[in-house]
């Protein structure tokens, strides 16, 4: 069997990480070509030595350098920065690109790898909430698939699977609620960010965990699904679902409802993009339905703001989602140093949003420009408020 040639782009990361858990345990079907990551050089180098890829790319020049040094003569190539990043993506002989840096960092890589002509599974959501319109043109100009990896999208691409687009009445994407859906609204200013990160059923990355328990992270999907699945914002439900079981729901015409089902381990989803159209072993534990309840909860919209906030960008489009996610990424890194309180993250996003006058998002320029000055004013809010 021939294996499929893999770039891993976040390989540090939580999803870069259960991504080589898939490959150990299907190590015949797959090999590693390249490698990207930020700053976890220790963890690099384990893989690197693992896994032997012929490139591989970090977040900065001094560590490519000594990479570099201390790898002379194995037949590995070091890169870094952004350009680093996007030639592991586009690096000759990659059939499959796994997009999981986080944030907007992963956005330029995600399109080089598409320009490449690489099959992406994606779980930088960022890369198409801030450039959806740009992402999915590029996409379909070029013939290449987006496999989405983040759960509730992979769910609603199988449910779709064998049905009618035009009988589709809406897509449902689940959410845990995070660790404060019980939490009385009073208690949420002095939230701490050690309580924030326990999130009750997934294990990721911080940024995501502090966008759970806002539910920022479910406005990013409800954006990432309208550009996956060329939907408008109404067309795109949110329901609380505590148990994180029932990974997303599709609602055709007829009041049918198709959803897909799992444990809370993004192995799953991860799989299914690799082997796609076929599925290989996953490597999540065994699950069980019996004795197991399911709960559907209209979401506390006033608890949730953030929520809100994405649906209403959703709808505005142009630059506001580069903004939204921009002055998000800010807001919570604020957050997890203990320089702003958990509901200043919303406070902060919001005023930057109020602030920017948005223009059509049909250029990368234009983009990173709106998501540059979003920084910069998020930055100078948060700093006041510290
Ligand atoms: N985790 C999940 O369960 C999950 C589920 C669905 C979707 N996603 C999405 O998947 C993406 C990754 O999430 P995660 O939870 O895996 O995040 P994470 O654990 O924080 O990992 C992020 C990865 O990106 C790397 N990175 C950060 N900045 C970088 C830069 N400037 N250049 C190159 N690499 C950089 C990090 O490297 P270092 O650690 O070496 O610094 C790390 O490998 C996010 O877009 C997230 O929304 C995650």
């Amino acid at each position: 069997m021939i294996k499929k040639a893999l770039a891993i782009l976040g390989s540090t990361g939580s999803i870069g990480q259960s991504t080589l858990d898939v490959v150990r345990i299907n190590s015949g079907g797959f090999r590693v070509v390249t490698l990207a990551a930020g700053a976890n050089i220790a963890l690099l180098k384990k893989q690197i030595i693992e896994f032997r890829p012929r490139f591989v790319s970090v977040k900065n020049e001094a560590a490519c350098l000594r990479l570099r040094k201390e790898f002379a003569g194995d037949k590995i190539e070091f890169g870094y920065g952004p350009e680093g990043a996007a030639r592991a993506a586009a690096f000759r002989g990659v059939d499959i690109v796994v997009s999981a840096i986080v944030g907007a960092a992963g956005f330029l890589p995600t399109l080089a790898a598409i320009k490449a002509g690489r099959k992406i599974a994606l779980a930088n959501k960022e890369s198409l909430v801030i450039g959806g319109d740009l992402v999915m043109a590029a996409a379909r100009k070029k013939g290449v698939s987006i496999l989405p990896v983040d759960s509730e999208h992979s769910a609603i691409f199988q449910a779709l699977k064998g049905h009618r687009k035009n009988e589709l009445k809406r897509v449902i994407l689940t959410a845990s609620g995070g660790p404060f859906v019980n939490t009385p609204i009073e208690e949420l200013a002095t939230v701490t960010p050690e309580r924030a990160l326990k999130h009750p059923t997934w294990t990721m990355g911080r940024r995501i965990t502090i966008d759970s328990a806002t539910l920022m992270n479910k406005g990013f999907e409800v954006i990432e699904a309208c550009a996956l699945f060329n939907l408008p914002p109404s067309k795109v439900s949110v329901c609380i679902h505590p148990q994180s079981i029932v990974h997303s729901i599709v609602e055709f015409k007829d009041g049918s409802m198709i959803s897909q089902m799992g444990p809370s381990d993004m192995k799953g989803p991860i799989s299914y993009a690799l082997a796609y159209p076929g599925r290989i072993k996953s490597g999540i534990e065994p699950f069980e339905l019996a004795g197991k309840t399911l709960e559907f909860i209209e979401p506390d919209l006033r608890k949730f703001p953030c929520l809100t906030l994405a649906y209403k960008v959703a709808a505005l489009g142009g630059t506001y989602p580069a903004v939204l996610n921009a002055a998000d990424e800010v807001a919570v890194d604020f957050f997890l140093k203990g320089m702003i309180k958990y509901t200043d993250i919303y406070e902060v996003i919001d005023t930057v949003l109020d602030g920017h006058s948005s223009v059509a998002a049909n250029s990368v320029e234009v983009i990173l420009e709106a998501d540059r000055w979003a920084r910069v004013q998020a930055r100078r809010i948060a700093k006041k408020k510290n």
